[in-house]
């Protein structure tokens, strides 16, 4: 399964022989659907140009630490905040050596300390610098500290001789990446999942919508995904593709939301409500274009059913996660409508110019029924990641069979 579209990479390169295969590596996860930044140490650059990898990332390379450009652009914290992994290939005994230490001299090292995303190294270097028990004591180190070490091959080295130490294949890295952001926290359950807005017909020409792209539930669905769920992903118009693999079922109203939800719930372990669905739809649709005659125009709308209430009061109740989309008192009306509607869980997201709407960006803060727990601002991806993690420990609580 490719768990790379639309994940954000950072690749670390550093000065070995063996940057020529990272250029094959930035390669491979562009063409399975990545954003790659990549950056540079000094050595890294005696190797391999910076020419090279902007090239194949489409991105400029960064290599400096504290300059005023940098700086100004995508900077040291910034690089960090933006992955949602850092590979670092190659990485040499020395830079290990600075991981080890938690020394902060250059733009990637720096990078690597203020990081909160998993790393992973692939060690290139001579077979008797990898033995050396310097090395092994720092490989240990980094390891307790949380970073995986993907390799070294053992085979001809660069340098004539042979033994372990040579970097692992650029295919053998892709798939350690791509096996990282897979998980079997579903594995088994079927999920849900509403996205995007609904539009309520004013006139053959005309509708009353919102300003939801369906990024939010899409990005929910491809964690679900991740996660080793079935996923089912019913949603309004929008503009952009659904991951693969799920089963889509596009929808234009509040009525075909629901409808198509009640064809699935039997069948439902988890219901994600991430849709922003019209609350009122006209009463009567004209059945020709409305002529603007008048200065004003007074339009009639009745309530759309609220389609997670009608869920949470159905006979099978699945686990069932909504979100608030709200542009004051965030907390308390979250709160207010996890009981109202009966959940097991709401994501509260605030909403207004900019923010949470048709954004690459949100902050989510969860709540249940005698707790919370604050995602934070993030991409929609990673917040998507942590929410899964969240729910499938919640359900497992729920659900200990
Ligand atoms: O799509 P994006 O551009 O990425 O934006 C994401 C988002 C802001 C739309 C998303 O994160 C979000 O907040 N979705 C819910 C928006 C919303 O309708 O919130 P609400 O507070 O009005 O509704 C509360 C819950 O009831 C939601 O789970 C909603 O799906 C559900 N609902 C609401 C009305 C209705 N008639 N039926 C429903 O099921």
């Amino acid at each position: 399964m490719n768990t790379l579209i639309n994940k954000r990479i950072l690749v670390g390169v550093c000065g070995g022989i063996a940057a020529y295969k990272t250029a094959y590596l930035i390669r491979g996860l562009i063409e399975s659907g990545a954003e790659v930044e990549v950056v540079q140490t000094h050595g890294g650059t005696q190797f391999v140009t910076p020419l090279t990898f902007q090239a194949l990332s489409g991105r400029p390379v960064h290599s400096r630490l504290l300059h005023h450009d940098s700086e100004a652009g995508m900077g040291h914290i910034s690089l960090a905040r933006w992955a949602d992994l850092i590979v670092v290939a190659p990485a040499t005994a020395h830079f290990i050596s600075k991981l080890a230490h938690g020394m902060a001299d250059d733009l990637l090292s720096t990078i690597c300390l203020a990081a909160d995303v998993p790393i992973l190294v692939a060690p290139a270097m001579n077979r008797q610098m990898w033995n050396n028990p310097a090395t092994q004591a720092n490989i240990q180190t980094i390891q307790s500290n949380g970073i995986s070490i993907i390799g070294p091959g053992v085979g001809d080295q660069a340098c004539g001789e042979s033994g372990p130490g040579r970097m692992l294949e650029p295919d053998e890295i892709k798939s350690s990446i791509n096996a990282h952001f897979r998980s079997s926290l579903l594995s088994g359950a079927n999920v849900l999942i509403t996205a995007g807005p609904t539009r309520e017909s004013i006139d053959p020409v005309r509708f009353i919508s919102n300003h939801s792209s369906g990024r939010m539930g899409f990005a929910v669905a491809q964690a679900a995904l991740e996660a080793d769920a079935r996923v089912t992903l019913i949603a309004g118009p929008v503009s952009i593709n659904p991951p693969d693999r799920v089963t889509y079922v596009p929808v234009t109203t509040a009525f075909e939301m629901q409808s198509e939800v009640f064809r699935e719930i039997e069948d439902t372990d988890i219901f994600i409500s991430a849709a922003a669905v019209a609350d009122y739809r006209c009463v009567d649709v004209a059945d020709q274009k409305i002529k603007k005659y008048e200065d004003n125009l007074s339009l009639q709308l009745e309530k759309n059913p609220d389609i997670i209430s009608n869920v949470t009061k159905s006979s099978h109740k699945p686990f069932t996660v909504g979100f608030a989309a709200e542009t004051d008192d965030l907390a308390n009306n979250a709160k207010s409508k996890l009981k109202a509607k009966k959940m097991d869980m709401i994501a509260a997201n605030p909403v207004g110019k900019d923010k949470g709407f048709d954004s690459e960006y949100n902050t989510i803060e969860v709540f249940w029924n005698d707790g919370h727990l604050n995602l934070g601002t993030s991409s929609k991806q990673k917040l998507a990641r942590n929410l899964i993690k969240l729910i499938a420990s919640r359900y497992d609580e729920k659900h200990p069979d």
